[in-house]
């Protein structure tokens, strides 16, 4: 039977990316992939991170099985980090956790979770557009996959009026995926005041939320200011789901860890809760695996380490800040006269160019710069020295 088995179509993402490994042309640029690099262009283990890991290590860290939904000091800490230190539904313990793989790992156990519990044909609603394996991970999970208006194309800014009519317009009790900051692809998150706004109108509807969460600290540079929605979102009642990672903010990307939690009404029902997720986690992968969950464990629970930590990732928002903006520059400078004013508004660890996939091919094919074909751009791809090179590549392909 094996031979009748046909190609799979590569990843959107990853698929680039592993074209940009198999390309041997000197001076390729790869934008493709959000992962953090430093000015050399090198992967980056941020300071906090790399000493953590020295004292986990020196205390002779044992490889031993966690418990199926992970190692509770870790979640808790997790937890922290997002709802915040002084959260009273997490002293309630009424907010059910599993450390996940990652944020992947996260959303596929909501979108399980989702398909069991809530009504037959409860559809999820994705915004358009979205991370590419939000749409994978939810219809496999076996759930219709249904998208909401959010960049408006004309301008790419946000489509709030779109966003709040297919609130209005989805069937109440229908499933509903924001990104918690830094939306990715686009780089466009609401204002606080239309944070309000949108979780008035699915509160109204009786919607369920499930916020994923890949980015705190990456859009302002400040974990606890990014956390605003999830906070909100938590104050306000709503029928909660998040999918928390590590990958970015902590540069943990190859340690998958992160976790899911579900906010409940009582500690009874958060019990229950945990109980499905387990069956759910125990014959998918038994368990996840720990080394990651200690690091982010030791960072949290060290003020010392913690503090720096607050410090590194700042440091990564201010690089790939300033990124965005030199990009914007250069590209002027090249003789761009096109308006990347959107690009400059954007937020996060991605430029959302506005540039058709006619033009990302034409990038990749004649100057080896890799980017995903709906025109992201991963900003810490950029650096000193291939910027300028960048720019006028981008400029030539616009140009006309
Ligand atoms: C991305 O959007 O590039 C990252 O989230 C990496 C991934 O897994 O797609």
């Amino acid at each position: 039977y094996l031979d009748t088995i046909e190609q799979g179509p590569p990843d959107a993402i990853l698929g680039i990316a592993q074209a940009f490994r198999e390309n041997n042309r000197p001076g390729k640029v790869n934008l493709a992939v959000g992962a953090y690099r430093d000015d050399a262009g090198l992967p980056f283990v941020l300071p906090s991170v790399a000493a953590a890991e020295a004292r986990l290590l020196s205390r002779g860290e044992k490889k031993e099985y966690a418990p199926i939904e992970g190692l509770p000091g870790f979640i808790q800490l997790a937890l922290k980090f997002a709802y915040g230190d002084d959260c009273a539904a997490l002293k309630e313990g009424r907010i059910a956790a599993v450390q996940t793989l990652s944020g992947t790992g996260a959303c596929r156990l909501a979108g399980e979770f989702y398909a069991r519990f809530l009504p037959k044909g409860t559809a999820i609603y994705v915004s358009d557009p979205t991370w590419g394996n939000h749409i994978n991970i939810m219809q496999l999970a076996g759930l219709e996959v249904r998208k909401y208006r959010y960049l408006d194309r004309a301008t790419q800014g946000f489509d709030f009026e779109g966003l709040l009519a297919d609130i209005e317009a989805a069937p109440a009790g229908s499933i509903f995926l924001l990104h918690a900051c830094a939306h990715n692809p686009t780089g466009v998150d609401p204002s606080s005041e239309q944070w309000r706004t949108v979780s008035n109108a699915i509160l109204r509807k009786g919607h369920h939320v499930l916020l994923d969460c890949a980015y705190q600290g990456f859009a302002s540079g400040d974990a606890e200011a990014d956390a605003f929605a999830i906070r909100l979102f938590l104050d306000e009642g709503h029928s909660l789901l998040l999918a928390q990672s590590f990958a970015k903010n902590f540069g943990l990307y190859g340690e998958r860890v992160g976790t899911l939690s579900v906010v409940c009404a009582d500690a009874a029902s958060a019990g229950r809760v945990l109980s499905q997720l387990k069956c759910i986690v125990r014959p998918m992968y038994s368990s996840p695996p720990i080394h990651g969950a200690l690091i982010v464990n030791e960072v949290l629970s060290n003020a010392e380490l913690r503090r720096q930590y607050y410090g590194d990732c700042a440091g990564l928002a201010d690089r790939i800040g300033t990124m965005r903006l030199r990009l914007i520059e250069e590209l002027a400078a090249v003789g761009s006269t096109h308006d990347w004013s959107h690009v400059k508004n954007q937020i996060g660890m991605f430029a959302f160019t506005g540039m058709t996939a006619a033009m990302c091919d034409e990038l990749t094919e004649r100057h080896a710069i890799y980017l995903t074909r709906d025109g992201r751009i991963s900003l810490p791809g950029l650096n000193s020295g291939n910027l300028a090179f960048v720019a006028s590549a981008i400029h030539e392909v616009t140009n006309g």
